[in-house]
């Protein structure tokens, strides 16, 4: 058993961010994340473009925003975040963005933090968040800069 598992970790070490992740554990406090995910704060430029990146927040997909009017694609699902950073804490929003779900019920808004209990999870994203603690604390830092 010993052995399998040491054959598993040295093939994820050669596979390397194919294999999954820990099981993320939120530290929820009072419907909100106040602790950085990293530790540091986001950086706003490096969030603008998890923000408008297809394969990352795609955030645009389903939400508008006034300063990114030039950019096509501008859903309706959700609502404008223009000004969001004054409706939500900071905390707050860290947790609306790594797992929607506690604030929202039932809603469409993917959960951008977790790797388990996902479902429609295609096979090789099991197991791992859609975006990286540090990409999250970006998007947070570029949420606070809309007006
Ligand atoms: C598939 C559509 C979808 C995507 C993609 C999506 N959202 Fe949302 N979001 C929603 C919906 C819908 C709501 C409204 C909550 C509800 O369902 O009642 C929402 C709510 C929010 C809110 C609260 C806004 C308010 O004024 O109450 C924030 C903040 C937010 N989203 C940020 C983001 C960010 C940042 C991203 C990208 C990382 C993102 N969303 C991606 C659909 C989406």
């Amino acid at each position: 058993m010993r052995r399998s598992l040491a054959a598993a970790f040295a093939w994820c070490l050669t596979i390397g961010s194919a294999c999954a992740q820990e099981p993320i554990k939120l530290d929820v406090v009072d419907d909100s994340l106040p602790k950085s995910l990293t530790g540091a704060p986001g950086d706003a430029a490096a969030g603008k473009k998890v923000f408008l990146t297809r394969t990352l927040g795609n955030c645009l997909a389903c939400h508008q925003v006034t300063s990114l009017k030039s950019q096509e694609f501008h859903g309706e699902f959700g609502p404008s975040l223009d000004g969001v950073a004054g409706r939500y804490s900071e905390a707050q929003l860290r947790l609306i963005i790594a797992d929607p779900k506690r604030i929202f019920t039932n809603t469409v808004m993917p959960a951008f933090f977790r790797n388990e209990g996902l479902s429609r999870v295609r096979p090789e994203f099991v197991g791992k968040s859609i975006l990286t603690a540090a990409q999250v604390e970006d998007v947070i830092a570029f949420l606070k800069t809309l007006n």
